[in-house]
């Protein structure tokens, strides 16, 4: 059974989305977030702070090299926002025997559920009115789309519920 790799922007529900079709399917979840804060043994904010982007990155590239060269296959797993986005991480991907899912949502949508939840995601935590952020989405959503839209199945993601969202996928994958 192949992984299923979910990608997108931050606060494209890939976590959540990712939980959910999990239990559905009876497979295994991993958030590469945590998976990350566990294996350095601190949280996203405070590698940021402590080590910087830089180090972030080199780390995400590490560990995502290592989720896919593991074989146990089946399981569910959401990535970071940035991490098909940096290095060869997309190539790397698309070379592996995984199914990604790009979770397109709206920069519009995106920047409405980001004001209302950014303090976990260093990126966004310091634009301090919804003006700034959703004009920093709509642009850094534009560079990334080029290696979102790279994935195998892109899914564009409106209003529908969580549920409608996850039987969509599941009916695309099967
Ligand atoms: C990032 C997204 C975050 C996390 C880090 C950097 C990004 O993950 O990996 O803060 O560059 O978009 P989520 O997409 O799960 O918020």
């Amino acid at each position: 059974m192949m992984d299923i790799y979910l990608i997108g922007y931050m606060g494209s529900g890939k976590s959540t989305i990712g939980r959910l079709l999990a239990d559905k399917m009876d497979r295994s979840f991993v958030d590469f977030d945590d998976f990350i804060e566990e294996n350095e043994g601190m949280s996203i904010p405070k590698l940021f702070k402590t080590k910087g982007e830089i180090y972030f990155r080199k780390i995400e590239m590490k560990y995502l090299e290592e989720l896919l060269l593991e074989k146990e296959g089946g399981r569910v797993i959401a990535l970071g926002g940035g991490t098909p986005c940096y290095g060869n991480n997309m190539d790397r991907l698309q070379r592996a025997k995984v199914k990604t899912i790009y979770l397109n949502v709206s920069y519009k949508a995106l920047a409405r559920r980001l004001w209302d939840n950014n303090n976990n995601r260093p990126l966004v935590a310091t634009i301090d009115t919804y003006e700034a952020l959703e004009d920093y989405v709509r642009k850094h959503l534009f560079e990334r789309s080029y290696f979102y839209n790279q994935a195998e199945i892109i899914l564009k993601i409106g209003s529908e519920s969580e549920e409608e969202t996850i039987n969509k996928i599941i009916s695309i994958l099967f």
